[in-house]
C-alpha cells in the first residue's frame, strides 16, 4: 500500500481517551511535537462513558481512616492474586497528585453539603473514596477538561484516521504509523515514539457498555509490531448494564455501581436478593463476584436479567444524583424511583492488554501503551471499580515523561529509516459470528469444550483480507484478540477473577498465580511464553 501523504512528529498518540490526552498534554509541555490521531471523532472513546468516578484518597478530602495503603489493598484483593504489587503501589500513590492537577486544569467534581468533595463507594472498595462529576457523568467531565486543555495548547489532532500498522526501523524499533482516512486513503506518520491509548475490546461481545470504537485495535497493532500481551482472558463484565431486551446488540447504557454504593440492591425476578450470603460486601462485592452471582442466579431461574432496586431513593433524589442513568431508564420507560431497573452483566473492561510498565514502555522500543489497551499490572484478574480513569491519568503522564527521557538519551529509532515490514493483510472473522461465538462460549462461565468449539468456529469463519478499510482493521483486531483470548482461557484451567470456568470452578494458586504472556510467532500465530517478559508478568 503506497502512502499518499506523510507527516512528522516527535510523538504520535493513538486515541483521545484520558490516557492519550494526558500523555499528549504532558509530552507537549515537555517540548515534544505531539500529534494525536483517532479513528473516530475527538472524544468518541470509552472515557466519555465512565460514570462512577475516580477512585482516589485525596489529602484532607478522604473518609476518616481511609489511606492510600487501604486503596492499594482493595485493588490487590479485587485483582485476585494477579496484580503487580509494585505497579499497584506506584499508580495508586500517584493518584492524588494526578487528580489535583486535573482539577487545576478545570475538571469540576461534585461537592457535598459541607463544600468538600462528595465521595461514593463502589464494588470492592472498603471506603467512600470515589469522587464523581455531574452526578454520574465523570468520564464526560474528565474528557471535557482534557480536550479543552489540548485545544488551548494547540495540540495537533487528526480525527477520522485509523492506525493500521507500525513502521519499524531495521533494528525493530517502532518509529511511525500507517493510517487510513475514512475513504481508505493511506498516509504515513513518522515519529520516533508511538503511544497506544486505544481502549478495550468490548465489541468482541454482542452486548457491551463500550462504544463502537472498542475493537482491540491497539492490541493487534502492538502484536504485529512484535510486542507481548497478557491477561486477555480477564474481560470484566459489568454487573449492571441496562437490560434492553433479549435482542439488544452493541453498546447498552451502564447503570453505575455507585447506585449500589448509595444503597440499591440486586433482586431476581422473584424479588429475592441476589448477593446476600454470597460475599461479606454483599451488593458491593468486587465486580467479578457480583457478575458471576447474577449469571448463576439467571441460569438457576431461567431468566436473562435481574433487577436493581433503587426505589429507596425517592422522588427526585435518583434523578439528581444519577442524571445519566435516569435518562437511559426513562428512554425505556423505567422510573427508578418506582420500578426496579432491569439489568444484566455485559462486557465492560479488558483487564489485560499490551504488556507495559507503569511508564507505558512495552517490550518494543519506541512503542508505548497506556490506559485500557495496556496491561500495566494494576488490574490483575479483575479491575477495582473506578481505578481506570485514575490509571489513565497517572500512566498517561508517566509515559510522556518516559518518552521524553528515552528520546533524550537516544533510545528511540530514526523515523526516516522506518518502513512497513510484512504484508498488510490479516485473518478476519465475520463480526456477527465472532460476537455470537464469544458471547456464547467466552463470557462469564466458560468451559474447555465451549472454548474449543469457539476456536474452531472462529477459525472456520476466518478469511485473509487486506487491511484497506477501518472495518477490516477493526475486524482483524477483534479476530486476533479473540483467538488469543480463547487460547489462553483454554490453558488457564482454574477460575480466577473475571475468568470463570464451570469445569474448573476453583482458584489454583499453585499452578496459575501467574500471567501468561503471548506474542505472535513467525507465522503470526499466538505463542504462549512460560517465562516472565517484563517485571511483574510471571
Ligand atoms: C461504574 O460506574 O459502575 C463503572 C465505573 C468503572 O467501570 O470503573
Amino acid at each position: 500500500m503506497r502512502a499518499r501523504w506523510e507527516a512528522e512528529a516527535d510523538l504520535v498518540v493513538v486515541g483521545t481517551g484520558v490516557a492519550g490526552l494526558t500523555a499528549a498534554l504532558d509530552a507537549h509541555a515537555l517540548g515534544l511535537r505531539v500529534l494525536v490521531v483517532t479513528k473516530a471523532a475527538l472524544g468518541d472513546g470509552n472515557t466519555r462513558w465512565a460514570q462512577g468516578g475516580v477512585a482516589v484518597v485525596l489529602p484532607g478530602e478522604h473518609e476518616q481512616g481511609d489511606t492510600v495503603d487501604r486503596h492499594v489493598t482493595d485493588t490487590l484483593t479485587a485483582g485476585a492474586g494477579l496484580c503487580d504489587q509494585i505497579a499497584v503501589a506506584q499508580i495508586i500513590a500517584d493518584g492524588p497528585a494526578a487528580v489535583t492537577r486535573l482539577r487545576k486544569w478545570g475538571a469540576v467534581f461534585d461537592s457535598g453539603e459541607d463544600g468538600r468533595l462528595a465521595r461514593t463507594r463502589e464494588g470492592g472498595h472498603t471506603a467512600f473514596r470515589v469522587v464523581h462529576a455531574g452526578g454520574d457523568a465523570t468520564g464526560a467531565e474528565v474528557e471535557r477538561a482534557l480536550l479543552a486543555q489540548a485545544r488551548d495548547g494547540r495540540i495537533a489532532m487528526l480525527d477520522n484516521h485509523v492506525a493500521v500498522e507500525a513502521l519499524r526501523t531495521p533494528s525493530g524499533a517502532v518509529a511511525g504509523l500507517l493510517v487510513l482516512d475514512g475513504d481508505g486513503v493511506p498516509g504515513v506518520l513518522r515519529a520516533p515514539a508511538v503511544l497506544l491509548a486505544t481502549g478495550g475490546v468490548g465489541q468482541m461481545y454482542q452486548v457491551t457498555s463500550n462504544p463502537e470504537v472498542a475493537t482491540a485495535d491497539g492490541i493487534a497493532l502492538a502484536l504485529r509490531a512484535g510486542a507481548v500481551v497478557a491477561d486477555l482472558e480477564f474481560v470484566q463484565f459489568h454487573p449492571t448494564v441496562l437490560y434492553m431486551g433479549s435482542g439488544a446488540r452493541g453498546r447498552c447504557p451502564l447503570v453505575t455501581e455507585a447506585v449500589r454504593g448509595e444503597g440499591a440492591v440486586l433482586v431476581d425476578g422473584n424479588g429475592s436478593r441476589v448477593m446476600v450470603g454470597v460475599h461479606p460486601l454483599a451488593d458491593l462485592a468486587p465486580r467479578d463476584v457480583v457478575s458471576a452471582a447474577i449469571t448463576r442466579r439467571m441460569n438457576e431461574i431461567g431468566d436473562d436479567h435481574v433487577f436493581l432496586d433503587a426505589t429507596h431513593l425517592e422522588g427526585s433524589a435518583f434523578r439528581k444524583r444519577f442524571p445519566t442513568v435516569y435518562a437511559a431508564c426513562a428512554a425505556v420507560g423505567v422510573d427508578p424511583a418506582v420500578d426496579p431497573i432491569p439489568v444484566a452483566p455485559a462486557a465492560h473492561f479488558s483487564c489485560g492488554g499490551v504488556v507495559a510498565s507503569v511508564d507505558g514502555r512495552t517490550t518494543v522500543p519506541g512503542l508505548y501503551a497506556a490506559g485500557e489497551v495496556a496491561r500495566s499490572g494494576l488490574h490483575g484478574a479483575n479491575r477495582l471499580a473506578s481505578n481506570s480513569l485514575l490509571e489513565g491519568l497517572v500512566v498517561g503522564s508517566r509515559a510522556a515523561r518516559a518518552i521524553a527521557a528515552d528520546r533524550a538519551v537516544g533510545l528511540l529509532g530514526d523515523p526516516r529509516k522506518a518502513e512497513l515490514l510484512g504484508s498488510l493483510a490479516a485473518a478476519v472473522a465475520e463480526r456477527d459470528v465472532l460476537q455470537r461465538t464469544m458471547s456464547r462460549h467466552a463470557a462469564i462461565g466458560r468451559n474447555g469444550d465451549g472454548l474449543a468449539t469457539a476456536a474452531s468456529v472462529l477459525e472456520k469463519s476466518t478469511v485473509v483480507r487486506p487491511l484497506g478499510t477501518r472495518e477490516s482493521v477493526e475486524d482483524a483486531a477483534l479476530t486476533m484478540a479473540a483467538e488469543i483470548l480463547l487460547t489462553v482461557a483454554a490453558e488457564r484451567t482454574e477460575s480466577r477473577g473475571c475468568h470463570v470456568r464451570t469445569d474448573y470452578p476453583n482458584r489454583n494458586d499453585g499452578a496459575w498465580q501467574r500471567s501468561v504472556p503471548v506474542r505472535l510467532d513467525a507465522a503470526g500465530r499466538p505463542f504462549l511464553f512460560e517465562r516472565p517478559v517484563l517485571g511483574g508478568v510471571a
